[in-house]
């Protein structure tokens, strides 16, 4: 069986020098229009030295009109490029694979940042957060597939070395994939075959516009938990049909807004086999496995070096994907290989209010602050007690979503 120190050769040819991955973090670090600044090289620079061997970027997004957060990347900004290009050769020096993540958040797109948001049907989001969606046209889900090829065609000139599809946590992927968001009733929705159309057709032009050693991989629920929504079948069929299409990596998550990986997480974490593995989705892993050859990364829970060696050693999984502790600790991967009692020290602020600490922004907005905190050189907060750091989250958020607002007026 596999151990984290094990080198990983995908469809590609690409070797991946480890069996760690950091998964994909939004690091805010864009500005209000989607400009890459310098704080994403540095940041990088500092988590090339992570240990990992692969990191995927936060999520870029493939139309800047749609922004699932404020501060993030538009990917087909032609300003971006040479910035890109110091970002990908971050990776140079300790040949280390960095992926972008390509998105469109579809109706997942926040109030603060948008108010005319698109989706496969028109089912709102039963949450203030969110402007009901209007129904995509045909040629504007043709124009979304393009996107993501030309965002893809893109990063490859700047230099990375790969692409992954956010398929996963209720974006526009998953939204056409899931029988209960999609309601449609063309080419696009309805049978399995005509909601997987979406993610295929992006997965073909995406290899068509990119060369043969550029890798395509792909994020995905194992499930969304929700009545009449994507299943488990549904998720092992995606991640069976990709891999006959030829798909090179697969990442197993969970969650949504309105259903979030965190309570997910917290369902899972309960179960006694769970108690018994870090990992929140390695059971789904373990069934996909043997139906696949493409490499699998199960994320979510991962803490320790324990808890990813026995994951890898069950061989249901080929690679551990981590976020959380890599905001909080940018050499996370390294600890974990050199000592193999490394627990991770993430643990989240806490305001000592339920109703505060209960947000989801909060969990993601205070990682997003250890991320800038790295891209600036300064050391993290491994915890921050209290309502004062609580307040300080919830109005940066505020700030950054106004920022966008303005920008976009
Ligand atoms: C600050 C923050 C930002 C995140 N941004 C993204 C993102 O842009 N794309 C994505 O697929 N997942 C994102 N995630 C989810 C993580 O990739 C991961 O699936 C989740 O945190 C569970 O893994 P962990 O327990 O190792 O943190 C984010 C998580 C955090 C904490």
């Amino acid at each position: 069986m596999a151990t984290l120190g094990d080198s990983l050769t995908l469809k590609s040819g690409t070797v991946l020098r480890n069996r760690i991955c950091k998964a994909s973090m939004n690091e805010a670090l864009a500005t209000p229009d989607g400009k890459v600044t310098d704080a994403h090289v540095s940041l990088y620079e500092a988590w090339a030295d992570s240990g990992a061997s692969l990191l995927i970027t936060g999520n870029m997004m493939v139309d800047g009109k749609h922004m699932n957060e404020p501060l993030v990347v538009d990917a087909l900004l032609d300003t971006n490029m040479d910035l890109l290009r110091k970002w990908a050769a971050t990776g140079k020096r300790t040949n280390t694979h960095i992926w972008p993540q390509l998105n469109h958040p579809g109706k997942q797109s926040p109030k603060m940042v948008n108010d005319a948001p698109l989706a496969p049907s028109v089912m709102p989001i039963p949450n203030d957060m969110f402007a009901p969606p209007r129904e995509l046209t045909d040629a504007e889900i043709e124009g979304i597939i393009d996107s993501f090829a030309e965002a893809a065609a893109r990063l490859e000139e700047a230099g990375f070395t790969g692409v992954q599809l956010h398929g996963a946590h209720g974006y526009l992927i998953g939204q056409f994939l899931s029988p209960h968001h999609n309601r449609r009733e063309d080419k696009w929705g309805g049978s399995f075959e005509n909601r997987f159309r979406f993610v295929e057709e992006i997965y073909n032009r995406t290899r068509a516009r990119t060369g043969p050693g550029f890798n395509v991989g792909i994020k995905i629920n194992s499930s969304d938990f929700q009545k009449g929504g994507f299943t488990e079948e549904d998720s092992i069929e995606v991640a069976k049909r990709l891999d006959k299409l030829g798909i090179d990596l697969i990442e197993i998550s969970g969650g949504s807004w309105e259903n979030p990986v965190n309570r997910k997480g917290k369902q899972e974490a309960k179960k006694e086999s769970t108690l018994k593995r870090e990992a929140y989705f390695l059971e789904y892993a373990e069934k996909v496995k043997s139906q696949i050859s493409t490499p699998l990364v199960v994320t979510g829970g991962f803490r320790s070096s324990e808890g990813m060696s026995e994951a890898l050693g069950t061989g249901a999984m080929d690679m551990a994907g981590v976020a959380r502790p890599f905001a909080v600790d940018p050499k996370f991967g390294k600890h974990v290989m050199q000592n193999n009692k490394h627990v991770s020290p993430v643990a989240p602020i806490r305001s000592g209010l339920k109703k505060i600490d209960a947000m989801a922004i909060m969990e993601i907005s205070w990682y997003t602050m250890q991320i800038e905190r790295i891209s600036q050189g300064k050391k993290v907060q491994t915890k921050a007690d209290g309502i004062w750091p609580a307040l300080r989250v919830i109005y940066r958020f505020w700030k950054n979503g106004k920022a966008v607002k303005r920008v976009r007026a």
